[in-house]
């Protein structure tokens, strides 16, 4: 059932009509607004006091949501059933964090090899190769847990554009560097092609890839058909979504960084929130409430965009990760049965770290005529800052900001005689804040967002765990590398190609 057709949908549209001539200062300042709108798990708070919303229209957001089939929907996911349709497969990303995997084979060769390489004195960084969900994870998680960082340098690569890899290698020794090669089909043209490039380096420096290559693939015949010993290849489920796979072995070089304890951590306060979606009533149900708020904001108050602002620098990337968490997961046209969808979903994800956003496009949220809703993550206390200087105080800086920014934005100031000092307000936001950011909160966090992403899938009535979109642009690509059909592109598409072949000496055409 699409959205349109929940029995509950023009319930809200009305609801959503009367919001709109409802102020934020005046729900803001009604008594019960903190008991109503502030939920919690454990040290994890999301204050969705500045949301355009009663206690009337969040009752019709859980109505739509049960509805919609939500509880059975978690259900049957967190089952292992093939819900993933288009590809016949599970979405098994939940498994990995499960404490019984720290029992398994699999976990002890990841160990292992982690621990190796941690241990071993000619090793000074570790290389890993790979893109989007084979990149964006680890890479993040990898500067998110900066502080917890005891292991050799990390470093990641993801782009084709060359300069990228070159400029990494030329910080690393060739002797002294682990390389690893992360991608889940391990058919990834981009990966591939560093891969290759990486591997010349090493063996023209004098290292030896037989030892100093590493291969994490859910293919490992395919790994092994490149050139990746057997037994340097660590592996994963295809029913693990490489937008969900930092909880597996795509991880190693977080696990390598901050050893197999700490990472384990991570997977914890995964766990702790994959239970509490599992168990927790939809109206005390973390990502499902947050899951609703995105619906209300994209498809009844008609918001396009949704921002992610971290006031924690060490979150920088996470922004990033979200764009692919989300948008490749819900930025989807068709229904479960290839119906073309009458509302849009996903809405688009961007974000950057505060308080520098707010030195830069925080004018546009305050003053613009249009309205974006956004998250602002919080963690309440510094994470390690082993240096001595005055961290602390910096910090509760970083913290007033946040909170300044959500009220400010809800509330406004209003200035009728200077117009352009005038701060209309009623733009809303949600404060996520926690004590600190370390792994198992790091872990909550994520699994968090993974998951009001699943629920807003199974509002719309989509796939969210497939990404066709991403095919053409590749087979396009592959065509004009190779000059293949040229005739089926565009005269300006072909001219351009013909001015970089003829700058680097080669013609196709
Ligand atoms: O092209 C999109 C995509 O398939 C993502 O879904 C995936 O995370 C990324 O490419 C990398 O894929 P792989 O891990 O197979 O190299």
């Amino acid at each position: 059932m699409q959205l349109g057709d929940n029995p509950h949908f023009q319930a809200l549209e009305n609801q959503a009509d009367r919001m709109r001539a409802v102020s934020l200062a005046d729900l803001l300042a009604k008594p019960d607004r903190q008991e109503a709108f502030v939920w919690q798990l454990e040290d994890l708070q999301v204050d969705a006091t500045r949301q355009p919303m009663t206690k009337g229209v969040l009752a019709d957001l859980l109505a739509l949501a049960e509805a919609s089939s939500v509880p059975e929907k978690i259900a049957a996911m967190l089952s292992g059933a093939p819900i993933n349709h288009t590809e016949n497969r599970p979405v098994i990303h939940c498994q990995l964090r499960h404490p019984d995997r720290l029992a398994s084979p699999e976990w002890q060769k990841l160990a292992e090899l982690a621990e190796a390489v941690r241990q071993n004195p000619d090793i000074d960084a570790v290389i890993n190769l790979g893109i989007g969900g084979s990149d964006l994870g680890p890479a993040m998680v990898a500067e998110a847990l900066a502080g917890y960082a005891d292991g050799p340098a990390l470093h990641f690569v993801a782009n084709i554009d060359p300069a990228q890899l070159h400029d990494c290698l030329v910080k690393c020794d060739p002797k002294r560097t682990l390389i690893i090669v992360t991608s889940k089909t391990f058919t990834t043209a981009e990966t591939l092609a560093n891969a290759a490039l990486a591997r010349d380096w090493l063996v023209a420096g004098g290292g030896d890839p037989a030892w100093q290559l590493v291969a994490v693939s859910a293919a490992p015949q395919q790994a092994v058909a490149w050139g990746v010993s057997q037994d340097r290849i660590c592996s994963f489920a295809e029913g693990v979504g490489g937008r969900t796979s930092v909880w597996s072995a795509v991880g190693l070089a977080v696990m390598i960084s901050i050893g197999a304890d700490k990472f384990a951590e991570f997977l914890n306060g995964a766990h702790q929130l994959d239970r509490h979606f599992a168990s927790a009533p939809l109206s005390q149900n973390l990502p499902v409430l947050m899951a609703l708020i995105r619906i209300w904001q994209r498809n009844f108050m008609a918001r396009p965009s949704y921002g992610i602002m971290p006031y924690d620098q060490r979150l920088a990337r996470l922004p990033a990760w979200a764009q692919q968490l989300e948008m490749e997961s819900n930025g989807k046209q068709v229904d479960r049965k290839g119906t073309r969808l009458r509302l849009p979903a996903s809405p688009l994800i961007w974000g950057e770290p505060g308080t520098n956003a707010q030195h830069s496009f925080f004018q546009y949220l305050h003053q613009g005529l249009e309205i974006h809703p956004i998250d602002i993550l919080l963690p309440l206390s510094p994470g390690p800052l082993p240096l001595p200087g005055g961290w602390a105080d910096n910090h509760a800086t970083l913290v007033a900001n946040a909170i300044a920014q959500a009220e400010a934005l809800a509330l406004g100031h209003r200035n009728d005689l200077e117009p352009h000092r005038h701060f209309p307000g009623n733009r809303p936001s949600l404060v996520i804040s926690w004590e600190q950011t370390n792994p198992f909160s790091l872990g909550r966090l994520l699994a968090l967002y993974e998951h009001i992403t699943a629920v807003c899938g199974f509002i719309w009535d989509i796939n969210s765990f497939d990404q066709w979109g991403v095919e053409l642009g590749k087979t396009m690509a592959r065509q004009l590398e190779s000059g293949e059909a040229l005739e089926d592109f565009s005269a300006g598409a072909r001219a351009l190609l013909g001015r970089a072949d003829q700058l680097r000496g080669t013609k196709k055409a």
